[in-house]
């Protein structure tokens, strides 16, 4: 009889029972360790079911990566609307992500859709759209909690224009209905005067919650839920565990110990051993980094993609923290070759490093006038180069494939 790979496959086993509660996008019940800044939102914005309209609320979040701001903020906004639909509020909340929603137009644009889902995308001012979506909302009773996610992107883009116009926006109802409220989530988002007038400044200072980094032990009880929902019973080893928190401890960053909770997992299954083991998480350290953010590479367009592989794979092979500008450029072009791809001309590929720059995604600074004379410098400061390189070509070569499909 042939051999059956597929049945072979569904009768192995595996150390996890529902690996999904190890993905990024999931939110669990209980956010343990944040208890607290639940709280202090929760008080903070009561008064949106407590007496709706009185008045609107802003509120910023800040925090190193994965100390679970996107996280409490998912939890904290469906609470508060299971809360108002119990009584019979029309509280809406939308969770825009500002990395990715790029302009303001598309903010707007994006909310205004949640109430009608079929306006269309051009022929509008962002103003204007934003005129619609309050008159949407006083035409049909509703309020809105606005959650601008990851908006530190988006200042360093734009300027802050959207916080001051929002709350331009909140300011001239005064005695109006307030209809809507918002929540700014970034690492560090710039309140200064150069970006903000004073008035907003200072309404928002007020406002700030701070998430620290989270310990060992915050990491250790975090852990402890994911495993008792993804893992079968008693397949991770309490060292195991240990070891993680070690790891992820250095950054206090629990995405990247819930990854490498998984990597170690998927390990396990690989050699089809019954118990994850404290080398499978120390291995699993070797596979990933806490800086290498996945969605952010994955998301960008195959020319960016091209270029940055490229500065990886001349960082590797010169070994040094930056190479220049004119090394990438050779670089690239064979790297286009290898892919298929037309090469861009210079004046393009140096916009592409500005902007890859101010999305922190790579270093650039000018040399000093040494040997190689006055130059563009590019690194990578927080991801590994070979890690980078190794990553980014998985990614194209995945496209390449496609393409000659
Ligand atoms: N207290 C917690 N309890 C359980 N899981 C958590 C907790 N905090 C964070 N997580 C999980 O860790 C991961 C990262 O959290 P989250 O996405 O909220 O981080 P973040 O602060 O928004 O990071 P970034 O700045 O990169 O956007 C998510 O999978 C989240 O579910
Ligand atoms: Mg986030």
């Amino acid at each position: 009889m042939p051999h059956d790979y597929v049945e072979d496959e569904l009768s192995r086993r595996s150390v996890f029972k529902s690996e999904q509660f190890l993905s990024i996008d999931y939110v669990p019940e209980s956010l343990p360790h944040r208890q607290s800044e639940i709280r202090t939102l929760v008080q903070s914005f009561k008064t949106l079911i407590s007496s709706p309209g009185r008045t609107s609320h802003k509120f910023i979040i800040e925090g190193p990566v994965g100390t679970g701001k996107t996280a409490v903020a998912k939890r904290f906004s469906e609470q508060m609307i299971q809360a108002a639909k119990r009584r019979n509020i029309r509280l809406h909340s939308i969770h825009i992500n500002c990395r990715v929603n790029k302009t303001e137009y598309l903010v707007f644009l994006r909310a205004l859709r949640e109430f009608v889902p079929k306006f269309p995308r051009r022929g509008h001012s962002p103003d204007e759209l934003l005129q619609m979506l309050v008159e949407v909302l006083d035409e049909e009773d509703r309020y809105l909690l606005l959650i601008l996610d990851e908006l530190d992107y988006f200042i360093r883009q734009r300027g802050a224009d959207i916080l001051y116009d929002l709350t331009r926006l909140m300011d001239d109802r005064l005695n109006a209905t307030q209809r809507l409220s918002i929540i700014g989530i970034g690492r560090k988002i710039p309140l200064d005067d150069e970006i903000l007038d004073s008035s907003t400044q200072s309404t928002l200072q007020r406002n700030v919650l701070r998430f620290s980094r989270y310990n060992r032990d915050a990491l250790y009880d975090i852990l402890g839920d994911r495993i008792d929902m993804a893992f079968e019973k008693k397949t991770v080893m309490d060292e195991t565990i240990q070891v993680i928190c070690d790891i992820a401890s250095e950054h206090g960053d629990a995405r990247y110990a819930i990854e490498l909770l998984w990597r170690a997992g998927k390990r396990a299954d690989s050699d089809q051993a019954d118990i994850v083991i404290p080398d499978y998480a120390r291995r699993a350290k070797a596979d990933t980094h806490p800086e290498l953010r996945k969605e952010i590479f994955a998301a960008l367009p195959t020319q960016h993609k091209l270029l940055l592989l490229a500065a990886a794979r001349q960082l590797r092979e010169i070994r040094s923290a930056y190479v220049t500008m004119g090394e990438v450029e050779e670089m690239y072009r064979s790297i286009c070759e290898e892919y298929y791809e037309e090469p861009r001309a210079h004046t393009q590929i140096w916009e592409w490093v500005q902007d890859l720059h101010s999305h922190g995604i790579i270093d650039a600074k000018k040399s000093g006038t040494g040997q190689r004379g006055q130059t563009t410098l590019i690194g990578f400061s927080d991801v590994p180069a070979e890690m980078l390189e190794q990553f980014l070509s998985g990614l194209l070569d995945t496209s390449k494939e496609a393409k000659r499909k």
